[in-house]
């Protein structure tokens, strides 16, 4: 009954259940069949003692054939109520356990949808194990409460209320003789029941502990493999494991004598009362069908107590859980498309131009230090501009920038004449191809990692992307040509191969602003020839900004913008910046002399 991570909510916590109205509302019409289905069951239920004292009281006593005749009516009104409380309960049971996996499915997608996105900031404070986390647990938590632990209450609180009231009327004296026992006999099981749940818990953490080990090395197996370091590992492994085992034991303790208890007090309650009520039948003051009706109903009524303080320590878990869920979902992206965006300018042959006035930026991680302060530029269309400078100078977070993952904190970037904040966020992000340093390849075929850039692309064009590319030949070469499975358990390709299949992602957009940020290091000679090949085809019909690291895209290159701590310190051409002399000259200096 206990699944992992959860902090464990007072009351408030409870209300917090009520967010998710919303996701509940859709299906309006199968919530109130259910509670249909689930009061015909619990009126059923409630019906059968009386039934069977009648059995008793009437079937046994009445002589003659009219005695069998009385036994056959009871025994066939007993059946036909267990057949109604069967497809009763059976109706309750699917519409229920429906709505708790429609719900929860709607939860996971409404989450997944509003995190991806989300701006880089969100991921900088938050971790992906964590999303993921939310996704599968805290939902798995929900679908607990929707699917189950709703309809148990509801069920269980009528079964309380109209068992106790039955109980009443069938005999008043010991009605209060065993509620007041009861009640005795609950609160101690019910506060041993608490500890339980926390020591649950407890073990539920030890696990993710394991797990969370195992996922970090099982990511870095080749460091462990390499450092020889397997035997260690295992013993770290085993270590969490043993913690693990040794809290779930100490659960399983406490849950042994809990049942222990809780076996012997109620069932001790109920065969004093009936003794009591024994007694009463000889005296001749209650009948034997109104004793057994009576015990059914203190039966009905023990079992609905035990049922509700389980359903509500679910209850308060899945309320920790829905409210972490519902701040994820309540989590507002500070980068969003404005609400009357402005079409996209028509577009010119050669690319688009850019401008870049008085820029300041700062991360919000590092509120104290400006990434970018006062930069300014103008491009023309069609211009290739070289972007250097030494490592940390913010050649990265200028493309960060224009590609609008954050806001600047002064000045603006115009694309086309219109600021970049004008456009909605598709229609800027389809503007603007770019191949990152760190390319990503997907776990899926060659020929889908390429149409990423444009989903509707036909294979021919996706082909004559990988062709500009340079990425063709090797394609065709693999094992099962533009099939073949790339990624994680598929192909590994090079560094030079993964960059140009990044290329041909991008051209394959055929963007008017192309951003490339130059990747040298994981390059060979050869590698690095096909690179810039597919660069220089790359660059052809549209305006590219390439932070540069190679003298033969920086010579090739319009202009070349020089900078340093976040500020444009020289720019010029390549021979204008050496003769000057400058942070270029001694970059070049030590950079390109090799090439
Ligand atoms: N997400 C981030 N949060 C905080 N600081 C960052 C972030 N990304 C980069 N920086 C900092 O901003 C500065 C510029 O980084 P970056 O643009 O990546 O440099 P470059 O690409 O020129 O090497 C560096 O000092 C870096 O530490
Ligand atoms: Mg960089």
């Amino acid at each position: 009954m206990n699944t992992p991570t959860d902090r464990p909510k007072s009351s408030k916590g409870l209300k917090t259940l009520a967010g998710l109205m919303p996701f509940l509302m859709p299906y309006r019409t199968r919530i109130l069949l259910a509670i249909i289905a689930l009061v015909v069951a619990a009126s059923t239920t409630l019906t059968l003692p009386y039934g069977f004292r009648n059995l008793i009281d009437l079937g046994f006593t009445t002589a003659g054939s009219a005695q069998a005749e009385n036994v056959n009516i009871y025994f066939i009104a007993l059946f036909l109520l267990a057949c109604l409380l069967a497809l009763a309960t059976a109706a309750r049971f699917y519409m229920v356990s429906w709505l708790g996996e429609r719900v929860t499915s709607d939860i996971r997608n409404a989450v997944y949808a509003h995190v991806l996105r989300q701006s880089p900031a969100f991921f900088e404070i938050t971790q992906t194990g964590e999303v993921l986390s939310r996704l599968t647990t805290d939902t798995t938590l929900i679908q607990t409460v929707v699917g189950t632990s709703i309809s148990m209450a509801l069920r269980n609180i009528l079964l309380l209320m109209g068992g106790v009231l039955l109980m009443f009327i069938t005999s008043p004296k010991l009605s209060a003789i065993i509620i007041v026992m009861l009640v005795l006999v609950i609160l101690p099981v019910m506060v041993f029941g608490r500890r339980v749940r926390k020591l649950s818990r407890a073990s539920q953490d030890r696990i993710a502990d394991a797990s969370g080990i195992a996922g970090e090395m099982l990511n870095a197996i080749g460091v462990v493999q390499a450092y020889a370091q397997e035997t260690r590992e295992a013993r770290r492994f085993d270590g969490a494991v043993e913690t693990a085992f040794r809290t779930a034991i100490a659960r399983i303790h406490a849950r042994s004598l809990l049942t222990a208890i809780a076996i012997l007090l109620i069932f001790g309650a109920i065969v004093f009362v009936l003794w009591l009520g024994a007694h009463a039948v000889i005296e001749g003051s209650m009948s034997a069908g109104e004793l057994g009706q009576f015990i059914l109903y203190a039966v009905i009524v023990a079992g609905a107590i035990a049922a509700l303080s389980e359903v509500i320590g679910d209850a308060q878990r899945a309320a920790g859980a829905s409210e972490r869920l519902l701040e994820l979902l309540a989590e507002e992206s500070p980068i969003r498309s404005p609400e009357h965006p402005t079409a996209i300018p028509p577009r010119a042959a050669n690319g688009a131009a850019l401008s870049i006035d008085q820029l300041s930026f700062r991360y919000p991680s590092r509120p104290d230090t400006l990434a970018l302060s006062d930069l300014s530029m103008a491009v023309n269309a069609g211009d290739t501009i070289a972007v250097v400078g030494p490592s940390g100078a913010g050649k990265t977070t200028l493309f960060q920038l224009l590609l609008r993952f954050y806001d600047p904190e002064r000045g603006s970037i115009r694309l086309d004449g219109v600021d970049i904040r004008e456009f909605s966020l598709q229609d800027l992000r389809n503007m603007i191809g770019i191949v990152p340093q760190d390319t990503v390849v997907f776990s899926a075929n060659a020929m889908e990692n390429i149409r990423y850039g444009r989903p509707e692309a036909s294979d021919a064009e996706v082909i004559a992307a990988a062709k500009l590319a340079a990425a063709h030949e090797f394609i065709e070469r693999l094992p099962e040509g533009y099939q073949s499975f790339l990624g994680e358990r598929g192909v590994r390709l090079s560094g030079g191969q993964r960059q140009r299949i990044a290329i041909a992602r991008a051209l394959l957009k055929n963007p008017p602003l192309l951003l490339l940020d130059e990747a040298t290091s994981a390059l060979d000679a050869e590698s690095e020839r096909l690179v810039q090949h597919a660069l220089d085809a790359a660059m052809q019909g549209r305006t590219t900004l390439v932070i540069a690291h190679r003298l033969a895209t920086v010579q090739r290159a319009t202009r070349i913008i020089v900078m340093e701590h976040g500020k444009i310190v020289e720019t010029g051409t390549h021979t204008e910046l050496v003769d000057a002399g400058g942070l270029y000259a001694s970059l070049a200096a030590l950079q390109f002399n090799a090439s």
